[in-house]
């Protein structure tokens, strides 16, 4: 399957990019390897497991598939520590592996995509074991000045002595991209292209290369926003990714760089083929799905969300979010809206159980966005409260690991993730008696599984549903009813209670491609709790909005 070339603009010029045609109609799936399947019996996952499930992904129909990193590490942060960029972690398999599984899925006609960390190493990367010992090595950030602790500066023992700038835990120093600011008095506030950040830039682009090479399809970008340090408005930091963009314009036409930065009207602009509305920037994402409340995050709560089983939500935080972002961006690429991630809560988590979520699997695959579903959130596997430490998963109050426990394939003991004793697996199996698994959710229609894998069929067979295109909202928030590409109408109910709306459209009657607790009656709408639908309005239907629309339009 070739890899579509697509123009590109120049430098900067974000209006003139375009996304590739596959990723507008991709529907990503992220994969915590660790946690997936494990073929060899040690207990943690591996890529040769996930090789054994593609035909699984492929019924599903998700068609991109990317990988947390899987690389050469000590392992302090589930893997965001890499040792060795060019190396698959032996616990994963070989470099061999990741080409088996490259190959295995473009011939199922899928991506992969890998996870790129450009902003820190591991502490034991051979990088770092040289910059600790000589004075003269500028690829991380140095100080001898810092007196006291200061946070994010911490104390080198070896050779040089000093201190280092770390990036996320100590163990992760931060690579040297300069700063938006340099201070000639404060020395390690270097420019953005002195040598040491220069050599950095550099060595992105030959890790991005050997993959390409290999045929990763893209990179989602870890702490994208991080590199170039005191940048105000991110302009610096910016600009970099802009020159990464032209690069892979040039060298890699079709692939594909998503960031991890949460501010799609930055980042896309900037460079970035799409970016994700997260838990941590704003409350766009929250809005929606508050996947962290209560006990279960350390991020506050921002009152009820629109998927709330009690109602109470609005969509108008997303909305004015999406709206923003979508104009900012200006169809150079797309917003990323994630079911969850291996940072923050399930879908289903806390009082939002699995046979309450089908409608946010709804609004996720017909939206505009650029839908990321998390592994396990299609069966409805939930965020798993009170599991110890798992390397690095603990964050202060967040307790990471209890979304990443192990995938749930059948109703075994083991859940089919692997045959290794329960003491050996990398997390323990959710111990729920009602824990879901694909084996049972594949042989009954009316599951998640088979809601999600309808939704992500008709949204392929749909062009009007993909990413992109047009949007007019009709009625929120209580049902939301969107018109997509003025032909397919939705309706999403996604609390407990009922609710109605006047049916919009004139013109005979739609036809119904998905409905589940949808009806039409002579009244209008009648959305079930819990509940979404589908329409193809009649050739010639004319749509109104009701009085408490707000029209949204994108491109
Ligand atoms: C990102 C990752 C997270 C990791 C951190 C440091 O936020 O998603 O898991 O701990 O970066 O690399
Ligand atoms: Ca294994």
């Amino acid at each position: 399957m070739a890899l579509d070339g697509q123009p590109h603009g120049t430098t900067g010029a974000g209006a003139h990019r375009r996304p590739p045609a596959w990723l507008s109609e991709a529907v990503i799936y992220q994969i915590y390897p660790a946690a997936f399947a494990d073929s060899n019996g040690d207990g943690i996952g591996d890529l040769r497991g996930v090789r054994e499930h593609l035909d699984h992904l492929a019924w599903l129909g998700v068609d991109t598939l990317w990988l947390s990193p899987c690389f050469a590490s000590p392992f302090g942060d589930g893997g965001y520590d890499i040792s060795d960029y060019l190396t698959i972690a032996p616990r994963y398999g070989s470099n061999e592996d990741a080409d088996a599984l490259i190959e295995a899925a473009r011939a199922r006609g899928m991506r992969i995509m890998f996870d790129l960390v450009p902003g820190h190493t591991s502490h034991e990367h051979p990088w770092f074991l040289e910059s600790i010992r000589n004075p003269d090595d500028d690829r991380y950030i140095w100080s001898d000045r810092v007196g006291a602790p200061v946070r994010g500066w911490i104390p080198n023992h070896a050779g040089r002595g000093g201190y280092y700038l770390a990036n996320f835990y100590a163990i992760q120093p931060a690579l040297n991209f300069g700063y938006a600011r340099p201070d000639p008095a404060e020395p390690w506030r270097q420019p953005v292209d002195a040598p040491g950040p220069r050599a950095n830039r550099a060595a992105l682009r030959e890790v991005m290369a050997y993959w390409f090479d290999r045929g990763v399809s893209g990179f989602r970008v870890d702490m994208a926003a991080s590199l170039v340090k005191d940048d105000p408005g991110s302009v610096e930091t910016g600009r970099l990714w802009a020159e990464m963009r032209d690069w892979i314009d040039r060298e890699y036409p079709g692939r594909i760089l998503l960031s991890e930065w949460g501010d799609p009207k930055t980042s896309v602009p900037a460079g970035f083929h799409a970016d994700f509305f997260l838990h941590f920037t704003g409350t766009a994402l929250r809005s929606l799905w508050d996947n962290g409340t209560g006990s279960q995050g350390s991020w506050p709560a921002i009152g009820p969300c629109y998927f709330d089983p009690d109602g109470g939500g609005s969509m108008g935080t997303f909305l004015d979010a999406w709206r923003e972002a979508d104009k900012a961006i200006d169809g150079a690429g797309h917003i990323a809206l994630p079911t969850a991630n291996h940072d923050f809560s399930r879908l289903t988590c806390g009082p939002r159980t699995r046979d309450m979520v089908a409608p946010a699997f709804a609004f996720l695959l017909t939206w505009p966005t650029l839908p990321v579903i998390y592994y396990g959130d299609e069966i409805g596997m939930r965020y798993v409260p009170g599991l110890p430490d798992k390397e690095g998963s603990q964050l202060d109050a967040e307790a990471r690991q209890g979304s990443r426990t192990p995938m749930q394939w059948d109703a075994s003991a083991g859940a089919g993730f692997s045959t290794a004793g329960a003491e050996r697996y990398y997390l323990p199996v959710d111990p729920a008696p009602d824990r879901p698994d694909v084996a049972t959710e594949r042989a009954d229609e009316g599951s998640l599984l088979h809601h999600v894998h309808r939704l992500i069929a008709l949204r392929k067979q749909t062009p009007a549903l993909r990413s992109g295109g047009t949007v007019r909202v009709l009625h929120r928030d209580y049902p939301f009813v969107y018109l997509r590409g003025e032909s397919h109408l939705v309706v999403v109910n996604g609390r407990r209670e009922p609710a109605g709306a006047p049916w919009p459209a004139s013109g005979p009657a739609p036809r119904v491609l998905a409905a589940h607790g949808v009806e039409l009656t002579a009244s209008g709408i009648q959305a079930a709790g819990f509940s979404y639908a589908v329409y193809e309005l009649a050739p010639g239907a004319q749509v109104s909005a009701y009085e408490d629309a707000d029209a949204a339009t994108a491109d």
